[in-house]
């Protein structure tokens, strides 16, 4: 292909690729199939490996950087960053209303654009010329920071603005925020994992926004909508409504998109105020936190004649909705112990009903929280649901607090072993480190026969209580040695569910590298980072005798993880636990390795030089796997040289000797 017809295709891929994450991410109509979409996005990552000359910072493929940033440039904002002036009453839209007549000298009420106020964070995207050049947070409101290589992993931000004559500058300002359900998910693998779930999706998005790696900000899907300009240059508006109709052009979300009552203009004062007792009925159905309604005097003329007070525009102002709160009395501080052995404080409260379910638990995160909210036993507090899911401490009423409470210290020492707890490094929590703690094996247990790992279907979070209280399982490999006789002499079981526990145990036997691995509850080690290992790795054994260099080789796997891996199978015990578990009948099959392995290179001998696309020791992997055989030097004995980038000494000497060149291309069609 020539360089012309191939920026030709590479153009024609690109505009396919933009047009479909369009259609996907903004408008969530998708046209194609993912298998499809895929098909796309290697054509176009080929063609530009092939011509690297012609990537461009807009490409699709270059969303995700993948040097990590130590730090974020502050940048000043061209226009600051305010904020709006607020109540929680609609009421006050009318008074609000009566200032901005009072300041114009006008008797006639406004038409207003009315929109939700999202609860995420603020963000002004930089377009020149049409190209994202710049995305800086709020800060404090004069310099923001620069945040660019993560917002560029934003799916549903154009990297380029989508249609003809873009004007020279725009700043396009809006929030970015967490789905509820992506947030549920996220908090769901990190405690997976072994790390402190989000309070919240504002708090989600903002940590993910905050990540020096761009790379795990890619991984965390987050929306961005757009509302509002900070400055321009070469292009005019009359109105928000027309501002917000040219921000769908330019291919961004606005919330309309979803649903026309979520954001429009209205003819009055009044018609705001029924506005905002509409989205709060809506409020609870919606995808994302909103905690308000912004009004915004539609007309810009107006806008520029009004300007602002203070740091509040006089042209906009946000009603903000009664969070969904109450009051309680905190009985008593549990902690409680998990399978990582993270000691966690939970608040236990007289029953409370919020946002129309009935709350006794809710979580204190750690010592630090715990001593910043002052909570105390006896106390008054006020709780709230957090994105519809945890409920947490809000504040601590002071005036009901009996006199002779005292300051909560969580005791450092397991509630369960005993055993004194440790802070590691770097940690806000306390851990319990006794590896035969009682709670941490139940909870491991819980864990290791979950649904997403050995899939043990009748063996639930009670019965594995009682079988560690009774002393019938101290490890994984009991569970496979539990007897009919030994679960018949526990209470109220019967012979039939004692069979059907019996069967589904056996049943669990044959299960995939990658549920095994997953139920080991490695730290850091959640379910998704379970199937990457799972695709490199050929069987349990090769991971065990992996060092951190070549775990660093598994996409997905960073340093913190892949010590994490090194360090469990340090443990003698876990190496004779899974030996244990396989001659228990155990099988763990990798459906991966079987499909990537072959005969393909039989006897065959590579010698490999030069800089290739995958590292050394993924390449030898794969040589081997399918049965070739990598030597050191290059010799007669050798039946192919793989030549990656500069490669050097090694191919002159194969070209002298005659030993067949491939490039990289070449040898994965071999393959
Ligand atoms: S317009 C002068 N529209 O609220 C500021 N802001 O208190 C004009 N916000 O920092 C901003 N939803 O993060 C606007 N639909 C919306 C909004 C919105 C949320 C946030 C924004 C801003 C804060 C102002």
């Amino acid at each position: 292909m020539t360089l012309a017809s191939a920026k030709l295709k590479i153009q024609t891929l690109r505009d396919q690729i933009r047009d479909h994450d369009y259609n996907y991410y903004v408008l969530d109509q998708p046209k194609v199939s993912d298998h499809d979409y895929d098909n796309l996005f290697a054509e176009l990552t080929k063609l530009e490996t092939e011509n690297p000359k012609l990537i461009t910072p807009d490409s699709p493929t270059q969303r995700i950087a993948s040097i990590a940033a130590s730090a974020f440039e502050k940048i000043a904002h061209r226009n600051p960053m305010l904020s709006l002036s607020n109540s929680y009453s609609p009421e006050d839209i009318l008074a609000f209303k009566d200032r901005a007549l009072k300041f114009l000298d006008r008797d006639e009420d406004f038409e207003f654009y009315c929109e939700p106020k999202f609860d995420g964070l603020a963000m002004e995207l930089i377009y020149e010329n049409g190209l994202l050049t710049g995305a800086l947070t709020r800060g404090d409101g004069t310099v923001g920071e620069n945040v660019l290589s993560n917002v560029r992993t934003i799916r549903s931000i154009p990297l380029k603005l989508q249609g003809p004559k873009p004007p020279l500058l725009i700043e396009i300002r809006g929030e970015i925020l967490m789905l509820k359900k992506d947030f549920k998910k996220l908090n769901e693998s990190q405690q997976e994992a072994g790390e402190l779930p989000f309070a919240n999706p504002r708090n989600a998005a903002a940590g993910t926004i905050r990540q020096l790696d761009p790379k795990i900000t890619a991984k965390r899907p987050l929306k961005f909508f757009a509302y509002s300009l900070g400055a321009f240059n070469g292009i005019t508006f009359d109105s928000q409504h027309q501002l917000t109709k040219k921000f769908a052009e330019w291919g961004f979300s606005v919330v309309s998109q979803i649903d026309k009552r979520l954001a429009h203009v209205v003819k009055n004062s009044d018609q705001a105020v029924e506005y905002y007792h509409l989205i709060e009925k809506l409020r609870p159905k919606l995808a994302f936190d909103i905690d308000g309604i912004v009004v915004k005097i539609d007309n810009f003329e107006l806008q520029d004649r009004l300007g602002f007070v203070a740091r509040n525009p006089r042209w906009a102002t946000a009603a903000k909705f009664a969070p969904e709160q109450g009051t309680t009395l905190v009985r008593e501080i549990a902690i409680q112990v998990g399978r990582t052995g993270a000691l966690t404080p939970v608040a236990i409260m007289e029953p409370v009903r919020v946002g129309g379910v009935s709350i006794t638990h809710a979580t204190l995160h750690n010592q630090e929280e715990i001593t910043r909210k002052d909570v105390r036993v006896g106390d008054t507090v006020v709780i709230q649901r957090a994105g519809d899911v945890i409920p947490e401490v809000v504040r601590v009423v002071l005036e009901k607090r009996p006199k002779n409470s005292e300051p909560f210290e969580i005791p450092p020492k397991c509630p369960v072993c005993g055993q004194p707890a440790t802070q590691l490094k770097d940690e806000v929590i306390l851990r319990c480190t006794n590896l035969v703690c009682p709670a941490v094996l139940k909870e491991s247990l819980k864990h290791f026969v979950a649904r997403r790992a050995m899939n043990i279907e009748k063996l639930g979070d009670r019965l594995i209580e009682i079988f560690v209280e009774n002393g019938l399982i101290k490890s994984f490999s009991d569970i496979y040695r539990l007897t009919e006789k030994e679960i018949l002499a526990l209470d109220r079981q019967g012979e039939k569910s004692a069979e059907n526990l019996l069967m589904a145990i056996e049943k669990s036997k044959a299960t995939t590298l990658a549920r095994f691995i997953f139920g080991l509850g490695i730290r850091f080690v959640g379910e998704q980072t379970a199937k990457s290992i799972a695709s490199h790795f050929e069987n349990i054994e090769t991971l065990e005798a992996a060092t951190h260099d070549e775990l660093l080789l598994v996409e997905d796997i960073g340093p913190k993880v892949a010590e994490s891996i090194t360090r469990a199978f340090e443990n003698p015990k876990l190496k004779k636990e899974i030996a244990a578990l396989q001659k228990l009948g155990v099988e763990i099959s990798n459906k991966k390795s079987a499909a990537m392995s072959s005969s393909a290179f039989k006897g065959k001998k590579f010698v490999i030089t030069g800089t290739l696309p995958r590292g050394r020791n993924e390449v030898k992997e794969l040589i081997e796997r399918n049965g070739g055989l990598v030597l050191s030097a290059v010799s007669k004995k050798a039946d192919f040289v793989l030549a990656g980038e500069e490669a050097g000494s090694k191919l002159d000497k194969a070209q002298e000797l005659g030993v067949a060149v491939l490039d990289w291309d070449q040898f994965q069609k071999m393959l």
